[in-house]
């Protein structure tokens, strides 16, 4: 018989999640529309894109813009990116009276910007930092602390496991691990080996597995793999929001629902619907780019649509594009994970 690894509901500290499965701090894309598309599926949790702490404390606007969230979309958690302990206690309780009802901090930023101060991944190659902030932050709110580490800072120098009990010892109710290391940057297989390992020296702190997560079969792999305790979706939710119920349905055993053009279809209409109601049509018009790549990677055939809508001129031209495209026609196939980079953190 095989383990039921959905835990509906999910218990983090004092507080009771609805469920083990969870979705990625993503800066540049999970944005206030990304989070209304996936949330949709009910998630146990939904991070925002970090913050910079520096900026938070600065009552920086667009700072403020990154936290942006709909009371449908709780359970929300933010993400601290930042290496200043002394920081870290009053940045947490701004996020607090934010409403938020997690707060996790970054350290598995990768771009050389943030890394370069020490935070980030930068933070992995000095552990006691980590424990410092963590503290910090614990001591100032109420709300659940988390953490989210790389599996190391390169091959040679592994520590995820060190900075679990760290972590734990400062009073943090949860761990996610990326399974790669900073040098790996998003290229390559995460090695979910790493996550297993924390797991065997975590007593009380959760272990929450991330990397390489792109379908139901994934989650279920990693599950087995790591027997973490939750999961975190990141880039498997471009373009398949549904991502989240697939992953209820396998792991409860239920068959996974076949999704056709016109679902495709429908999804991007709704995410660009949530992109004009946000953005300015600019911005709107340069996020459906981003957007319309992830929905169309899995259409064969769709290189000219996509071509198109990085061309389009106004909004509503997108739309027609999207409308009028021979949706009920299309084939569709599990597309690569597109190997996209965190360039958004230049600009935060
Ligand atoms: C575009 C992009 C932006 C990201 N932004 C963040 C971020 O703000 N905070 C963070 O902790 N991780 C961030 N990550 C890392 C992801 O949360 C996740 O750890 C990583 O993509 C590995 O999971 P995956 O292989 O399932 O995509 C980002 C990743 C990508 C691709």
């Amino acid at each position: 018989m095989t383990k039921n690894y959905l835990k509906q509901p999910f218990e983090l500290g004092h507080i009771t999640l609805p469920s083990n499965i969870f979705c990625a701090p993503l800066a540049g894309c999970s944005d206030l529309p990304f989070r209304k598309m996936t949330t949709g599926f009910k998630p146990g949790l939904v991070y925002c894109e970090m913050v910079k702490m520096d900026a938070l404390v600065r009552y920086d606007a667009h700072t403020f813009r990154l936290l942006d969230y709909e009371a449908g979309m709780h359970p929300i958690g933010a993400q601290l990116c930042g290496s200043k302990p002394q920081m870290a206690g009053k940045c947490a309780k701004i996020i607090e009276s934010l409403g938020f009802d997690v707060i996790d901090l970054n350290c598995g930023c990768p771009v050389d910007k943030v890394t370069k101060d020490g935070s980030g991944s930068g933070l992995l190659k000095n552990p006691k930092i980590i424990g410092d902030i963590l503290s910090e932050m614990v001591a100032a709110v109420k709300i659940p602390v988390t953490v989210k580490v790389r599996a190391g800072w390169d091959h040679n120098s592994i520590n995820a496991y060190e900075i679990t009990k760290i972590a734990e010892s400062a009073g943090a109710k949860a761990i996610c691990i990326h399974g790669r290391t900073r040098s790996q940057g998003y290229t390559g297989p995460a090695n979910w080996d790493y996550i297993k390992e924390c797991k065997a020296h975590a007593k009380t702190i959760k272990i929450i597995a991330n990397g390489d997560i792109f379908d139901a079969a994934s989650a279920l792999k990693i599950f087995s793999h790591t027997d973490c305790d939750a999961i975190l979706i990141a880039r498997g939710a471009f373009g398949q929001p549904w991502i989240i119920e697939d992953i209820y349905n396998t792991l409860s055993g239920k068959p996974l629902k076949e999704r056709g053009g016109l679902d495709y279809r429908d999804s991007l209409l709704e995410h660009l619907a949530e992109v004009i109601l946000y953005q300015t049509e600019r911005k709107a018009l340069l996020d459906m780019r981003r957007i319309g790549c992830w929905y169309l990677k899995n259409i064969h055939g769709a290189k000219k649509l996509r071509e198109m809508l990085n061309r389009s001129k106004s909004i509503l031209e997108v739309r027609d594009l999207i409308v009028n495209y021979p949706w009920h026609e299309v084939s569709i196939s599990a597309a690569p994970p597109l190997e996209e980079a965190c360039t958004a953190c230049d600009s935060i």
